[in-house]
């Protein structure tokens, strides 16, 4: 049985490894092995190195080949930190509103933004909602992205959340990416919910989150922090709740006012998320925290505002992660690569800094240790690019996407 490959030669191999995950980075500090291959036994790398070297070790009695023609250049899959990819329906008239001069905030008061999804995700069956996560999570599967986060966030009562994340679970069991769940039933006060947010947040925390505990449906939990949804002492009971019960913790922060990436350190969350409205102190503070700081472009992209303060949290020794936030009210491009890019044009960060961001700093924040970098161990999750010289990805500003997608060493 031939359980290894060997794939090569390979013009550049960016291994991502043994970079520090907090703070600056220059380009000269990429690890970058000419001519090289990638050796990979079931589904993890076996070895990297000279092609030529590589060629000599394997035992061909067990070992396929995949010869390359041309030139390539090999960089980890991508890591989408941050994703509500399980919707139904669309928002293009929210973004034709917001372009005739509407706020994001004006049409969520009046019904539109976040309640108008919440309908038409709850209008579907979970199996309709399972195929429409699939095709998201595909389409983002081809542009090199193995592993996404998807939250919960648009069903907004027990019974819809926990429908939520079971078709999470069926696209998971369906799709070569690798999904990973997020609890964001604190993502809005649900306008049907017959209570203030207080109790709508009490309802949550004491009946949903130890259903999806006990039925192991996700291990993270997310709400968004921010005046129009709930503030920090509203959601603090189910963080408190959900720490007890072991989940990993993410906030939706500092989007359109301050507060939220305060309380996300101070309960020793993985990540605060958006930031476009953080301020020198609350950058300041995230930087000494070990709470890592998502950049999410897509949605700065998505309501044409400014960017996450991302050059100044890496200066400041602080960790950057990049995400998508695709969903369909404030970011629906859903394109990692292209809003990563841009982002790098406006906040002045080096192509190090972009690729730690969606691989191995994006690993970290969703604490995935196997995979996020091109070693030895890892999952042979990866993608090659056509081309010679690793910084046309970036200048190519999301164009060149990768030819080849592999995900636990297999091309996808
Ligand atoms: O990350 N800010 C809150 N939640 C999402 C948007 C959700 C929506 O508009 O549907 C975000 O931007
Ligand atoms: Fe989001």
């Amino acid at each position: 049985m031939k359980n290894q490959k060997l794939i090569g030669p390979i013009s550049q191999l960016i291994t991502m490894r043994a970079l520090p995950l907090r703070g600056a980075l220059s380009d000269d500090q990429l690890e970058i092995i000419p001519n090289a291959g990638i050796w990979i036994k079931n589904d993890k790398i076996e070895a990297i190195g000279s092609f030529e070297s590589l060629r000599k070790q394997v035992d061909w009695n067990y070992t396929s080949r995949k010869f390359l023609e041309g030139n390539y250049v090999a960089l980890p899959g991508f890591i989408d930190c941050h994703t509500h990819i399980c919707f139904g329906g669309s928002r293009a008239k929210d973004f034709t509103l917001r372009n005739a001069g509407k706020s994001y905030l004006e049409i969520s008061k009046a019904g539109g933004g976040i309640w108008d999804t919440v309908q038409q995700t709850r209008a579907l069956s979970v199996f309709a909602l399972a195929k429409k996560t699939f095709d998201h999570a595909q389409r983002h599967l081809s542009e090199g992205v193995t592993t996404i986060e998807v939250k919960s966030g648009y069903g907004l009562s027990v019974s819809e959340e926990i429908k939520m994340l079971s078709a999470i679970q069926k696209t998971n069991n369906r799709t070569a990416a690798d999904l990973i769940p997020s609890c964001l039933a604190a993502h809005a006060l649900p306008r049907d919910f017959e209570g203030n947010k207080t109790e709508y947040i009490r309802e949550i925390t004491e009946k949903l989150l130890p259903i999806i505990h006990k039925e192991k449906l996700c291990n993270r939990v997310d709400a968004f922090v921010e005046q129009s949804a709930f503030n920090p002492e509203e959601v603090l009971p189910y963080f408190k709740k959900a720490k007890e019960l072991g989940f990993d913790i993410t906030v939706h922060a500092d989007q359109f006012s301050t507060g939220g990436s305060k309380l996300a350190i101070e309960i020793g969350a993985a990540s605060a998320d958006h930031l476009e409205a953080s301020g020198k102190e609350e950058i300041q503070r995230l930087a000494q925290s070990n709470t890592i700081g998502v950049a999410l472009p897509g949605a700065s992209i998505g309501l044409g505002c400014g960017f996450t303060p991302a050059r100044q949290l890496l200066d400041q020794g602080g960790i950057l992660a990049i995400a998508s936030d695709w969903n369909p009210g404030s970011a629906p491009m859903g394109d990692l690569l292209t809003q990563a890019s841009i982002l790098a044009t406006f906040e002045k960060l080096t192509t190090a800094e972009v690729f730690a961001g969606i691989t191995f700093r994006a690993a970290a924040t969703l604490k995935l240790s196997d995979r996020g970098t091109l070693t030895p161990g890892q999952l042979a999750d990866f993608n090659l690019f056509p081309t010679s010289d690793y910084r046309e990805i970036l200048y190519q500003q999301g164009k060149m996407k990768p030819e080849m997608v592999w995900k636990n060493g297999k091309r996808v």
